[in-house]
């Protein structure tokens, strides 16, 4: 008999990861529940509660057939056997651990729903990114009850991209499967495995200990995101001696030990995981007193932070050392292309040091203006919002490019550049823009991690 799945939480990760599933597994019944409301009725309609290139195709292929979504939590609990939990776990912002330590309250709720809903053996999947030994306490509370209902833990953290989603969840890396060395965790695993080796080569797919599947996830995103904060560092000392960040970088990723991924120099990292995943690996480890490893880890973060205030130092430098009341047309919101999302956006910090700079900031984004609007909420008629770039161009003294979009390389910067006061700075937070076109136009262009294109006297 083929098990029905549930998924808890219907977001970035537990939408395109059951659309997935569903698409790969036309026999399985999949059910993903949200006790938001509107979220639900996104995945319903046809307009998609997040943009995800792909995923709408595979959710109207698969909707209503063996993938439903709903807000009745407690009956998907109910008629389930494997139970994916993909809740939010965002850093804690009070009390103890507040700004660095993950908040669990959202994932400890969901296991006190399914305790309280089970009536039959379930295995439950962490799909959230977690503290290293979460799956003990989730255990913990599953088995609190009176009830002779077993409930299997198992760590199966996700590693999709948001813009590349549907491609990493279709062709994975790897698919990590942790469990318990017992004969129902054994058994669990096997269970897993067989779901997932629907569409995944079986050498993809690995078995740990649940500990060391629940930490790879935190480590594999310090990993990445210390590589951002690296060849970042390498871009601040570029630019201070002349040398070119792109150069360096395609020298060192030539090396096969380093190789070329995640080599690219900008105004650093966001989205909702690596800092957060980050700042959590570095509570765990201050939390078992290794207090050198987390600073190391920590140093991440505050490079990261450093090179926006440092973007923004540079572009108050190169702007007569005043942004006051000066219009700046900041294009780019997403914390990166082909994503709505702008969770720790680097253009959130960036905004807010403009603005307090008292510059008239405007904000665009081919996606992610609505995501905008609430981020920057609280800043009120400080800043504007326009979706076309070239009205947000009218009248700015500097573009500023903070997210690659495809979108932005298209524009035609021979229509950009008359609507602007001069001199007319560009600065290319993301270097993905043609610098010396750009400069034999007119523009006074300043890349990140590498000298400016200047047309002023120093
Ligand atoms: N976004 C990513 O790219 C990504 C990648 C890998 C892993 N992760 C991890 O996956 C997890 C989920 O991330 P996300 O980006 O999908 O978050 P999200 O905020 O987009 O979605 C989480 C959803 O869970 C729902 N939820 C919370 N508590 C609930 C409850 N008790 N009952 C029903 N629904 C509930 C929320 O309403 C929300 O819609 C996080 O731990 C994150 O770290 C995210």
């Amino acid at each position: 008999m083929k098990r029905n799945i549930l998924c808890i939480g219907a977001g970035y990760v537990g939408g395109p990861t059951m659309a997935i599933l569903a698409q790969q597994c036309p026999d399985r019944r999949i059910t993903v529940v949200d006790n938001n409301a509107a979220r639900i009725a996104a995945w319903n309609s046809d307009t998609m509660p997040i943009y995800e290139p792909g995923l709408e195709e595979v959710v109207k292929s698969c909707r209503g057939r063996n993938l439903f979504f709903s807000t009745d939590v407690a009956r998907g609990i109910a008629e389930s056997d494997i139970i994916f939990v993909s809740v939010n776990t965002p850093t804690k912002t009070f009390g103890q651990g507040a700004g660095c330590a993950a908040d669990l309250q959202y994932w400890e709720k969901t296991a006190r729903l399914i305790l309280q809903h089970a009536t039959t053996d379930k295995i439950v999947v962490e799909k959230s990114t977690l503290p290293v030994r979460t799956a003990h306490a989730m255990s913990r509370i599953l088995h609190s009850g009176a009830s002779a209902v077993h409930f299997e833990v198992l760590s199966n953290p996700e590693f999709l991209a948001e813009g590349t989603a549907i491609a990493d969840l279709t062709r994975p890396d790897r698919v990590l499967i942790g469990g318990a060395d017992t004969p129902q965790g054994r058994a669990a695993v096997a269970e897993l495995v067989a779901l997932y080796g629907a569409w995944v080569p079986p050498e993809r797919i690995l078995t740990t200990n649940v500990w060391s599947s629940e930490l790879s996830k935190l480590a594999a995103n310090a990993m990445l995101a210390q590589r951002v904060s690296s060849i970042n560092a390498l871009s601040a000392l570029c630019e201070a001696t002349e040398a070119n960040i792109s150069e360096v970088a395609r020298a060192i990723g030539m090396d096969s030990r380093i190789g070329p991924k995640f080599l690219k120099a900008g105004v650093g990292f966001g989205g909702s995981c690596f800092h957060k995943d980050i700042l959590n690996l570095v509570y765990l480890c201050d939390s078992y007193g290794l207090t050198e490893v987390a600073n190391y880890w920590r140093q991440v973060v505050i490079l990261n932070d450093y090179q926006q205030s440092r973007f923004v130092g540079a572009m108050i430098r190169a702007m007569f050392n005043t942004i006051a009341d000066k219009r700046i047309a900041l294009l780019g919101f997403a914390f990166k292309a082909d994503t709505g999302d702008t969770r720790e956006s680097p253009a959130i910090r960036i905004t807010r040091l403009l603005v307090e700079e008292h510059a008239r900031v405007v904000v665009s984004d081919p996606r992610a203006l609505d995501n905008a609007r609430k981020d920057l909420a609280d800043l009120g008629d400080r800043v504007l919002f326009e979706p076309d770039p070239y009205a947000a161009a009218v009248d700015a003294d500097a573009l500023v490019f903070l997210t690659d979009w495809r979108e932005y390389q298209a524009l035609d910067f021979t229509r950009l550049l008359p609507r602007m006061r001069r001199p007319a700075f560009l600065f290319d937070g993301r270097r993905f823009l043609d610098h010396d076109a750009l400069f034999r136009l007119g523009f006074n262009v300043h890349p990140i991690g590498s000298p400016p294109l200047s047309h002023l006297d120093n």
